[in-house]
């Protein structure tokens, strides 16, 4: 990689400007850690980086397949990108992330949008020097769809953010839940060198970061593939050991991997977060088995009842799926139904969307579109109402929390975390962002917590 890292910047020292790329990341954190890594290596490349199209020489969209929408976006994004490249003919556009997998996408690609030049797999990121090498030597195509090998520990990344980081510490997933595309563009499990992540940890904590957020499909299998048999529980152990002011967050857990140990080291430890993202798809034992999740309702909550045994206000969310394949009114109550026993903080909601090549796709869904409207709009009522009462458990309490930025409200709102993970406004100056303070909650809506900075 270096080498060709080396050619790139000397074929583009010879141009009067200095080229500019631009990454657009969609989908979720995993993926934009990758835009990170493309940055750095357009940096490393000679490029300067910009976010107008118009700008550009180089545009990579690093897109999402996890549900049609998104696929539609970029398909959409690809489109508008046609007369920039009309107008400037040396553009170079790409196509990276999860959707590069798929071979109908790269089909389409080939038949309707020949102006995009490079696809580069999941797997490939660091063979980008060497494609666009070839593409900047006259190809006018250079693809590499890999998906199952990791990316190299030499790439780094172009944080966006000074005092918040994502650090993956394991890529694929073997699960194979039956709706889901991940496994088929991300590959299986490989997780990272426990000492290279407790090093970069290390890193961060000592530049000043107050916020690591661990990131995998499925962080609770970590370790499954490494000699050394390290598991999560103890990663988090040793992470938890370094010192200073942070907070360390995770993404996602699997519910049927969701331990007492792993419960356990949450609430011992000092810098993470009492807040656990445990995503229970459906609150019915029949559509859990048709999803192929392994677990079922009651041992689902036996994790809840554990967690909060330890910490009655330990914080949980979750992702549910409206309208898995002949979800029946019946199913779709017992999920309702779920929501309201747990008394979730907050609930991700996503209708079905069938993905091509996965087991779900395959059956003959008979649930009408506008049902499933319906039970969205009726579960999106519910968790309202069920995050407003939530929050007011917070009410004249002091929370500590993690300034992020100017709130939508604009100055003098500031807005920011908890570390069980609520939104918390609260009136500051902009020189707040990025640290840490204790506020006295006075006020709830269904969507954060207000209240005033105490010193
Ligand atoms: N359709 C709708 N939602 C999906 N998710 C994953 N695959 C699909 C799909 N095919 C949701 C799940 C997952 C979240 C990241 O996206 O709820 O937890
Ligand atoms: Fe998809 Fe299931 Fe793996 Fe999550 S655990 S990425 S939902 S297959």
């Amino acid at each position: 990689m270096e080498q060709e890292i080396q050619t790139v910047r000397e074929r583009l020292a010879a141009s009067d400007e200095q080229p500019l790329a631009m990454v657009q990341s969609f989908g979720c954190q995993l993926n934009m850690t990758d835009g990170e890594k493309l940055k750095w290596l357009l940096l490393s490349m000679g490029y300067g980086l910009t976010e107008e199209p118009e700008q550009a020489d180089l545009i990579l969209l690093n897109t999402c397949a996890v549900r049609e929408h998104a696929e539609d976006r970029v398909f959409g994004h690809l489109g508008q990108l046609k007369p920039y490249k009309q107008k400037k003919p040396g553009l170079i556009i790409g196509l990276c992330g999860c959707m590069t997998a798929e071979e109908p996408v790269r089909e389409k690609l080939k038949a309707s949008y020949p102006y995009v030049n490079l696809v580069v797999g999941t797997g490939a990121l660091e063979r980008l020097p060497a494609m666009l090498l070839e593409i900047l030597g006259g190809k006018k195509h250079s693809v590499d769809a890999t998906v199952q090998s990791a990316p190299s520990e030499e790439l780094s990344q172009v944080r966006s953010c000074s005092f918040k980081a994502s650090v993956p510490i394991m890529y694929g997933c073997n699960n194979f839940c039956t709706y889901c595309i991940v496994p088929y563009v991300r590959g299986r499990e490989r997780s990272r060198d426990p000492k290279i992540i407790e090093r970069q940890v290390r890193e961060l904590v000592s530049q000043g970061c107050k916020e690591i957020f661990l990131l995998g499909q499925n962080v609770n299998s970590y370790g499954k593939d490494l000699p050394d048999g390290i598991r999560f529980p103890e990663l988090l152990r040793r992470l938890d050991a370094i010192e200073g002011e942070y907070w360390i967050r995770f993404m996602s857990s699997h519910p049927k991997d969701a331990t007492p140990e792993l419960i356990d080291v949450i609430c011992n430890s000092r810098h993470v977060e009492k807040h656990l993202h445990l995503p229970v798809q459906s609150g019915s034992d029949s559509i859990l088995h048709a999803m192929n999740r392994c677990y079922t309702v009651k041992k689902y909550l036996e994790t809840v009842r554990y967690a909060r045994s330890r910490v009655p206000d330990f914080a949980l969310t979750t992702d549910i799926i409206v309208g898995f394949p002949n979800e029946t009114d019946e199913e779709f109550s017992a999920t309702l139904g779920l929501l309201e026993q747990v008394g979730f903080d907050n609930v991700y909601s996503f209708i079905y969307s069938p993905r091509s090549g996965t087991k779900a796709a395959q059956i003959a869904d008979h649930t009408p579109a506008q049902v499933k409207t319906v039970r969205m709009q009726q579960l999106l009522a519910q968790q309202r109402e069920t995050s407003t009462r939530l929050y007011r458990r917070f009410l004249g309490r002091t929370m500590q929390v993690l300034f992020e930025g100017v709130s939508r409200k604009g100055e003098p709102w500031l807005t920011g975390k908890s570390t069980e993970g609520v939104i918390v406004e609260a009136k500051g100056d902009p020189s707040r962002i990025g640290t840490f303070a204790d506020v006295h909650i006075e006020e709830t809506k269904n969507w954060a917590v207000l209240g005033t900075i105490l010193d």
